[in-house]
Formats: C-alpha cells, structure tokens, sequence
C-alpha cells in the first residue's frame, strides 16, 4: 500500500485501515464481485476491461472497439455496436423468466399492480405501437410528466423500442419548468396523465401540462394522457389528445421490431441543474450507459435475478432512471415501484412494504434515512427485516451515525451498506466499496469503482495528500458518462472538462478529501449547486426565481444538513418585508420551479455579505445557517452585516 491513496486508487482496497467495516463471509461468499483481482485487472487492461460490462447485454451487432478517445472529451463507448434497450430490458428475459414478476407497484390508495416480463412485454410493444401511430419517429424526443405509476417505465421502455430518446420532467416540477424543458430538448410529443395524489388530495397534473402547453415554443404534434385518477378526476381530452389506456388497448398484441441503435446515439435526456440558472440537458447514450448501469447494478448492489429490489427514488431523477428502471430490468430482477409516502398510513410503511415483499436490496438516500430516524427505531424494530441481503445510499455523504443506524435496524447489524457517489452525468456509480471484496468505511463514499480514475487535485491540478482538501475529477473516461449537453459542445467542455498535461479531466463539481487507502470522502459542492431533499438545484435558479417578486432586491440561497433551503432576502427600502412578502417569494418558487423547491426559511436583512469585488459570500452564509464558527470577516466589503444576519437567523 505504499503510495496508495495519493491518486484515489487503492491497490489493494482489501488492506482497508482501521476504522473499516468488513461485511459479514456470508456476503462476500455469494458476492457478484468476489475476486479483489479485479481492480488490477482493470488497471492492467485500460478500457478493454470493460467489455465485461458490455458482456452483460445483449448485441445486434458486436462493437468494433471499445473506446474511440481521438477526439477528447469526446469519448464514444463501443462504437460499431448496434443494440436495443427495451430488448436488453425486457425481450431477453422472456425464454428464462417470462412469469416472473418485473414490476410491482403499490400506489398511494394502497393499490398494487404486478407486471411479470411477459406482461411487460406486451405493453410496451402496445405503447410503442401507438406512439408510432401518433407520428413519433427515430430520434423524436418524447416528454414523459409522470409520477410513479407503472407507465412511467413502460413509457420510457416503449421510447426506447422504437429509437426515440425520452427526456423525464419530475412530475413536481412546475409548467414553467416543463415548458423550459419542452422547448429546449425540441420535443413535440408529451405523456403525462389526469392528475395524482398528494397526501389527500387529487391533483389535478394535466392542468399544469395545458400551462406549459402555452407557454411553450414547441407546438405539441400529440399528447397521451394516463388515467390516474379514474373517477376523481375527470379531464377532457383535445384533438391531439390521446388517452393511455385506449391507445394500449388499440394496440394490444401488436409486436414493433425494436430499432437497432448505435451505441453512441441518445437513449434519453435529463435536464439537470447547471452553473447558470438555466437547466443544461445531459445526453446518454445507449450503449456505454446500459453497460455501466448494468455492471454496477449486478456488481455494487449485488442485485440478480432471482432478488426482490427497491430503489425508493423517484424516476424523475438520475437515480430512477438508473437503478429505478435500466439496471435492475436488464439484470432480470423484481423490482419495486411505490408511489406513496414513506409515512401514510403509518411512519413504518417502507418496513411494511419490505417485510411483505421480501425485499432483499434496498437503496434509498440519507435524507429519507434521517427522517426514518428521526421517527425511531421503534417502526423498523416492528417489522421481520430479514430479508435484506444490502443496503444502498446516494445523494449525499452520510454521517457515520446515520450510516450505523441504517445498518443496525434496516440492515439487521449485519447487511453491508454501500455508499455511491455519482452524479447525472456520470450516469452510472462511480464510487462505491464492492461489497463483496472491500471494506466499508461509514462516512466515506468509497475508493473509486475498478476503471474509474478518480483523483483529487488541487487549484493547479496536482493530486493531494492523503487529508487535504481537493476537487474531485475524473481522469479517463468512464462507459456511462455524458455523451454531450443538448446545448452543445462548447457548452459541454467548458462545464466539464481541463486538459491538463497528462490529458483531460472531467470536473465533479464536488471538493473531497483521499485518505490512504484511496477512500475519497465527498465534502460537497465546490460550485453553485445545491442537494436538498433529494433534489439538486442551482443556487442561481432559486434566487432568480426570488428576486422576481416585487419588491426583492437580492437574494442568497443555501442549503442546509437537513435538506431546508434557506433564502436570505433583501427588499427595497420603501417594502416592509412581511408576511406577505414571504408568500410571494415562496409563491413564486413554485410557480418557476417546482413545490419542492418553496423555501422553508426566509431570513429578511438590510444587506447581504460581500467581497470587496461585490460577490455575494455564500460560504458564509452556509456557517452562519449551520451555526459553524466562521472565520475573520474584516476582508468583507461589509463585515457589519454579519452579526445584523446572525441575530435575524436565530430570529425566525
Ligand atoms: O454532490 C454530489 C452529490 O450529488 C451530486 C450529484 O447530484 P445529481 O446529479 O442530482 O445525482 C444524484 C444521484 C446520483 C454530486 O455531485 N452526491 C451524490 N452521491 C453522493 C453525493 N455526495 C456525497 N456522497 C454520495 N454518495
């Protein structure tokens, strides 16, 4: 282990130091990655390593190579492979396990639905069927703005069937955001549905999609729209308008030849936040994501066939895409859809739900684990837990604490708990402890998966010491990275990539520190982008989102450790800041963004913290939010604000 740890790579992770956590023999001996050779392996065989992903799917026709880097940062994965991801998803698994269950759903009012792979089948054909009755084409973006209903992933499947990328708006977001991301990704066909429940209430979903109906750019060629609600709600459909059901129904037991894709053109879009206020569309493309996604979901969640898996992310993000939908439906395995709150009709639901459905691997964020503890123990201890074979986090670092409460009552004390750093970007897990073969380190995501050449460097790109603070990159490129940004590719190298002199390296955006096993601990965001609830915004689109309401002069935004979002506001001098002022700003965060992203504390003050140069010190606004000592603030242009802000803080 000499110099391990200093560029992010272990050489032999099993030598893991002292405050490690060895999972139990009974895993390591079943483990899909057993053999600790594996990581020389990849070192030794450079991108050819992973034809062993690729090897997990099936091809139409066989890659001619595995990397094509002549045109850095332009990777292309598996160039010359021609593949289907519906057929890699679904069709493959009908000869060994067409009645097993793929999908079981549970919806908000307690309603379940099953789908074995032969169902699965079906319906998605059916869809697809239909969708190409309604005009959609190769390459067409198709919009799905839907919740967590079963046609969300039948939808995307059905996409993907006939070669048109699907670009997944969560449903929470707001018109005005759908409409931004209708436009931008040039789409002219939309799925969505009647509505759906939000804790008591119907929901009325079409409504907010006629909204973004006009204000969008892009004239809507067809829309379909699922019954959710049933009789709840009732919607009325226009010309274009086409109900799920009865396009399904029209088009049940047709079979649509799946359109061979190359492996570097787009399997879909998501619209994630960027450095500037405005949402940036990462592309993946179909072969080097499915291959990553599936490697990691086989080889990090230990997940295979014969496993009932839930993944408690919602499908509108990154993490449902990956291991909601593509990676546990191209590894064969039952997989969990639940649309409800984790606390109806009881704070013990989710353990409910797993000791039922013997739930063997379950991956789930630490904001859902801290709430889950700060219920209690008592409703997990309720529950016959047994079945969970491991455990699975992502979003954002976990503590130590939260992680040994996760293990002790989900886990049973002894289930191991991976912890994944990934991003929308890299589309698949790029750091995380195999289970099977490396020890767990609670609190630190884990050394860089085998392939993945993570390092953290500092300001002139040269790696840190073991301890020392650094940005996080990534230096050779990875199968299920980004193929490019909807907004080119310009765009796309200056957001992500510095040639240095030993080539290039994609930025994470995210500070962390190495220790000297090659564990890298993730110390957040080092750019303007904030992780709250689950949901990743840039600082920039909440506050100019705030600063549009009459009356606000300037606005800062941080998030805090327990997934609030804080909003400092300054108004003018003639606006008393009241209650009022409070709604509107809270209004208006909705209306531009979505519900989730209404501020859960707004701090009014005379003026907010400045450099010299006028920027806005963000940082320390974080401190003070946190309660944090902070440093000398007499380098600010207006240090006398900070105790004004202080006392407002603990004010509110
Ligand atoms: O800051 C990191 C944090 O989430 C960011 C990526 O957000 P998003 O693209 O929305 O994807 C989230 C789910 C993959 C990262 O830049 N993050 C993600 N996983 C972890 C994490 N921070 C600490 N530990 C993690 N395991």
């Amino acid at each position: 282990m000499d110099d391990a740890g200093v560029d992010g790579r272990p050489r032999d992770p099993s030598l893991a130091a002292a405050d490690a956590t060895d999972p139990p023999s009974g895993f390591r001996e079943q483990a899909a990655a057993s053999d600790a050779d594996v990581y020389e392996a990849f070192a030794a065989e450079g991108p050819e390593a992973w034809r062993r992903a690729a090897d997990l799917l099936d091809w139409e026709t066989e890659y001619e190579t595995v990397l094509d880097d002549s045109d850095p940062p332009f990777y292309k994965w598996f160039p010359g492979g021609r593949l289907n991801a519906s057929v890699n998803c679904v069709d493959r698994h009908l000869d060994e396990r067409r009645n097993q269950l793929a999908i079981r759903w549970f919806g908000k009012r307690g309603e379940r639905r099953s789908y074995t792979y032969l169902d699965l089948h079906r319906e998605v054909n059916a869809l697809a069927a239909g969708l190409r009755d309604l005009g959609v084409e190769e390459d067409d973006v198709v919009t799905l703005y839907l919740p967590m209903v079963p046609e969300l992933p039948i939808s995307m499947l059905a996409c993907a069937r006939i070669g048109a990328p699907h670009n997944v708006v969560f449903a929470g977001l707001s018109a005005e955001a759908l409409a931004t991301r209708l436009d931008a990704a040039d789409s002219s066909y939309l799925v969505t549905c009647d509505g759906y429940y939000r804790r008591e209430d119907a929901f009325n979903q079409k409504s907010k999609a006629d909204n973004a109906r006009l204000r969008a750019d892009v004239d809507l060629a067809a829309t379909v729209v699922v019954d959710r609600l049933g009789d709840a709600l009732d919607v009325s459909l226009g010309a274009d308008e086409h109900g799920y059901e009865s396009l399904v129904d029209a088009h049940d037991g047709e079979m649509v030849e799946p359109v061979a894709r190359d492996a570097t053109d787009l399997l879909f879009v998501m619209y994630t936040s960027g450095t500037t206020g405005r949402p940036k569309g990462v592309e993946h493309a179909t072969g080097g994501y499915l291959s990553h996604v599936a490697w990691t979901t086989q080889n990090v969640l230990d997940v295979r066939p014969d496993d009932t898996y839930w993944c408690a992310a919602d499908i509108g993000w990154i993490t449902g895409h990956s291991y909601g939908v593509y990676g546990p439906l191209s590894v064969g395995t039952t997989t969990i859809l639940y649309e409800g709150s984790p606390d109806y009709p009881d704070r013990d639901r989710v353990w409910d739900l797993i000791e039922r459905n013997a739930v063997s691997v379950f991956y789930t964020s630490p904001t859902a684990i801290r709430s889950f503890m700060k219920w209690g123990a008592e409703y997990p201890d309720r529950h016959d837990l047994s079945s969970i074979r491991l455990l699975g986090t992502v979003g954002e670092s976990i503590t130590p604490k939260v992680w040994h409460w996760y293990r002790e009552h989900v886990g049973g004390g002894e289930a191991p708990v991976v912890d994944t750093w990934w991003q929308t970007e890299t589309g698949a897990i790029a750091l995380a402890t195999l289970p099977g073969i490396a020890p767990m380190k609670p609190g630190k995501a884990g050394p860089p998966l085998p392939g993945i050449d993570a390092t953290v460097v500092d300001e002139d790109g040269e790696p840190v010491e073991p301890g020392e603070p650094g940005y996080l990159t990534i230096g050779a490129p990875w199968p299920g990275m980004l193929r490019g940004l909807r907004e080119g590719d310009e765009r796309y190298r200056r957001e992500y990539w510095v040639e240095a002199e030993d080539g290039w390296r994609y930025r994470t955006g995210d500070g962390a520190t190495v220790d000297d096993d090659g564990y890298i601990t993730i110390l957040g965001r080092v750019d303007d982008v904030i992780n709250v609830r689950a949901h990743r915004f840039t600082t920039g689109e909440l506050e100019s989102a705030i600063v549009g309401v009459e009356g606000v002069t300037e606005a800062a935004v941080v998030g805090t450790e327990d997934g609030d979002i804080v909003a400092y506001v300054t108004t003018r001098s003639d606006v008393e800041p009241d209650e009022s002022v409070r709604a509107a700003i809270c209004e208006e965060l909705a209306t531009a963004v979505g519900e989730m992203a209404r501020a859960d504390r707004i701090v009014f003050t005379p003026d907010l913290p400045k450099t010299r140069s006028g920027k806005i010190m963000r940082r320390l606004l974080e401190d003070i939010t946190r309660g944090e000592e902070f440093g000398d603030v007499s380098s600010l242009r207006n240090p006398e604000v900070v105790g004004e802000i202080e006392s407002s803080v603990r004010d509110v």
